[in-house]
């Protein structure tokens, strides 16, 4: 037998900056599932071997991702490569009786289904477009037939309502102890946007006096656990500017909530980014990638001029090891003032700005499936799991 090559103090290292990376449906440390075989340093680069339910599991760049991030923070300038390997029957079970016992012991507190798939806009600095840009992505998802909860967390700048035209009120009820939120459902296109805003609960003035004070201050651990958000595909989180109360409640509440970083190329914006990301990562969020909004103006002749400057979103994003997701160009001052962000979805010319986020929707539609689009990899078992529990076996 050959003897072991002992484990290096940068494999330890790296070993003990993957022990809270999770995966993202499961919730079970990799560790834990046995999904992380084996780590190797040398010449400047880690070797990860990682171990998936199927090598075709769509949420294995996710993974990859946050590893990569994880071990970049732990050691600067090493590089990151992947072997993925498939797991074998035993091993497979052995990771599907885990995550059961694992989801049986956190009993959910929301109603938000597994298998969906949690996203969180934010960003460290204001006015970026993290409203406009969540409204939109709902919309667009909405349109390709997802049912998108859309979840204003920003409470006292609450602005979805008038993104997306919506007067109607949400339903609150309940005591202190227990509430009852209903979103505001509205039918796009073959889907459905339903929406929690603070500003559907604090015009109408029986709402008002519900949402004084305490109950105010926990408006969003209300909007998390108490709103009804049965059979959402996604749940869009339009947060507060900034790295305070929100932020950390949603780490604490939806740990396995996804963050898309919104920046612009503005002077100082992509400092403030690099906190976000920064406070993200302590709270173990996976992050997604960033989105560079405002990125460039489409002139009359169909040429991009970049009046903010350019490239330090790239730089930003290299510096984070983070994928650039999208870059949207600015949007006219007309399109964007005349009508409803759905209005403008429905209309012959959206825009340049819509048209990006909507290829930025589809790209998350393939990259950050909910459940019921995965085939073979572990949520489909799992999910399968759940239906022959509750007595209704077989995949649909
Ligand atoms: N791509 C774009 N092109 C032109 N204007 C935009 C674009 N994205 C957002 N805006 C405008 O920028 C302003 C700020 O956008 P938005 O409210 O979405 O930002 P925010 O990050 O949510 O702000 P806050 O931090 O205050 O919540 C709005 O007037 C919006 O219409
Ligand atoms: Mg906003």
């Amino acid at each position: 037998m050959q003897p072991r090559r002992p484990v290096t103090e940068p494999e330890e290292a790296i070993r003990a900056a993957l022990s809270n990376v999770v995966d993202p449906e499961l919730g079970v440390g990799i560790i834990e599932l046995g999904m992380l075989r084996d780590v190797k340093v040398y010449q400047g680069r880690a070797i990860v071997q990682l171990a998936l339910t199927t090598i075709a599991c769509p949420l294995r760049t996710r993974i990859q991702d946050e590893i990569r991030s994880k071990v970049t923070s732990a050691h600067p300038g090493l590089e990151v490569e992947f072997e993925v390997v498939q797991m074998d029957a035993a091993q497979r079970a052995r990771a599907m009786s885990m995550a059961r016992a694992k989801a049986a012991e956190a009993a959910p507190t929301t109603s938000i289904p597994a298998g969906s798939q949690v996203i969180a806009v934010a960003s460290g600095k204001g006015g970026v477009g993290k409203s406009t840009l969540t409204a939109a992505l709902g919309v667009a998802l909405a349109r390709a037939g997802y049912t998108v909860g859309l979840l204003d967390a920003d409470i006292w700048g609450f602005s979805l309502p008038k993104l997306l035209g919506v007067e109607a009120r949400a339903a609150a009820s309940g005591t202190t102890d227990k509430w009852r939120i209903d979103p505001v459902r509205m039918k796009v296109g073959e889907g459905e946007l339903r929406v929690v805003s603070m500003g559907f609960l604090t015009e109408d003035k029986s709402s008002a006096i519900m949402w004084r004070g305490l109950v105010l201050n926990r408006a969003f651990q209300h909007f998390v656990e108490d709103t009804d958000w049965s059979d959402v595909d996604y749940l869009l989180i339009d947060m507060p500017p900034g790295t305070g109360d929100i932020q950390m409640g949603l780490a604490r509440l939806l740990p396995h909530a996804g963050v898309l970083v919104v920046t612009t190329p503005h002077d100082n914006a992509g400092e403030v980014a690099m906190r976000m990301v920064d406070m993200a990562r302590k709270g173990s969020l996976p992050v997604l990638g960033v989105v560079e909004n405002m990125a460039y103006f489409v002139c009359e002749h169909g040429e991009r001029h970049y009046i903010f400057g350019r490239g330090s979103t790239e730089e930003l994003c290299s510096r984070l090891s983070l994928p650039l997701l999208a870059r949207i160009p600015l949007g006219s001052e007309e399109g964007r003032t005349s009508a409803t962000l759905p209005q403008r979805f429905e209309s012959d010319n959206p825009g340049e700005d819509l048209v990006s986020i909507s290829e930025l929707a589809r790209e998350l539609a393939q990259h950050v499936a909910p459940i019921a689009d995965m085939s073979g990899c572990t949520s489909r078992l799992a999910a399968l799991e759940r239906r022959m529990l509750s007595g209704r076996p077989g995949l649909s």
